[in-house]
C-alpha cells in the first residue's frame, strides 16, 4: 500500500467574495463558503486517493468571522488522518480585505471524505505518514483518529 505525507494533499482554492453571495448588508452566505470548503476539502482527499471522493461528514463547522462582500476568500486544505477508506480534511477559511491588507482566519472545519471504487463502494486509500517531530501534525492526526474510531464505534 502507497503511503504520503500531510504536505502532498495541500490544496488552496481562493475567489474573489461577489454581491450576488451575500445578503443586502453585505456579508457572505454561509453556504457559499460551506460549499468552497467541500470543494477544497474534495480536491485535497483526490490529492491524496487518486480516486473519487464524496463527502460524509463535517464536523466542527466554526464561523469565527464574518466575510464580506469584494474580500479574498482562501481556502486550505490537506488531509490530516487517513483510515481504511475515509480521510479527515481540516479546512481553514482566511478572508482578506485587499484594500487594508488585513487577513483573519474566518472558518475551520473536518471533512470526512470517503474514497470510492469504479462500482461507487469506498476504496482503501493510501496511509498518512505524518511528521512525528512536528507537534502540529501529530496533534491533528491523533485528534484525526480518535474521531475516526468514535464514529466507527458508535456505528457498530
Ligand atoms: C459515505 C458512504 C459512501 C459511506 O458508505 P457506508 O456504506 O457507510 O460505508 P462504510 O460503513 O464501509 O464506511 C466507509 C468509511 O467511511 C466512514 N464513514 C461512513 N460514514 C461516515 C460518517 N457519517 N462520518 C464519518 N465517517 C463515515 C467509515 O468510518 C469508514 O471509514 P474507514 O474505511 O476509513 O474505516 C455513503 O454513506 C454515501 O454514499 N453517502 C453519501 C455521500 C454523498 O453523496 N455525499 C455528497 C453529499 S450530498
Amino acid at each position: 500500500m502507497d503511503t504520503r505525507t500531510m504536505e502532498e494533499s495541500f490544496s488552496v482554492l481562493a475567489q474573489m467574495v461577489l454581491p450576488m453571495q451575500a445578503n443586502p448588508a453585505g456579508n457572505v452566505h454561509g453556504g457559499e463558503i460551506m460549499k468552497m470548503m467541500d470543494s477544497a476539502a474534495g480536491v485535497a482527499a483526490q490529492k491524496h486517493a487518486h480516486t473519487n471522493v464524496v463527502t460524509a461528514r463535517v464536523e466542527e463547522l466554526n464561523f469565527k468571522k464574518p466575510v464580506l462582500v469584494g474580500e479574498l476568500v482562501t481556502c486550505k486544505a490537506q488531509v490530516i488522518y487517513a483510515g481504511r477508506s475515509s480521510m479527515e480534511v481540516f479546512v481553514t477559511v482566511e478572508s482578506e480585505d485587499l484594500v487594508l491588507g488585513k487577513k483573519q482566519i474566518a472558518l475551520t472545519a473536518f471533512f470526512t471524505m470517503v474514497s470510492l471504487d469504479k462500482s461507487g463502494r469506498p476504496s482503501e486509500v493510501p496511509n498518512l505518514v505524518y511528521d512525528t517531530d512536528n507537534a502540529y501534525e501529530v496533534k491533528l492526526y491523533r485528534e484525526g483518529e480518535k474521531r475516526h474510531k468514535m464514529h466507527n464505534e458508535r456505528k457498530a
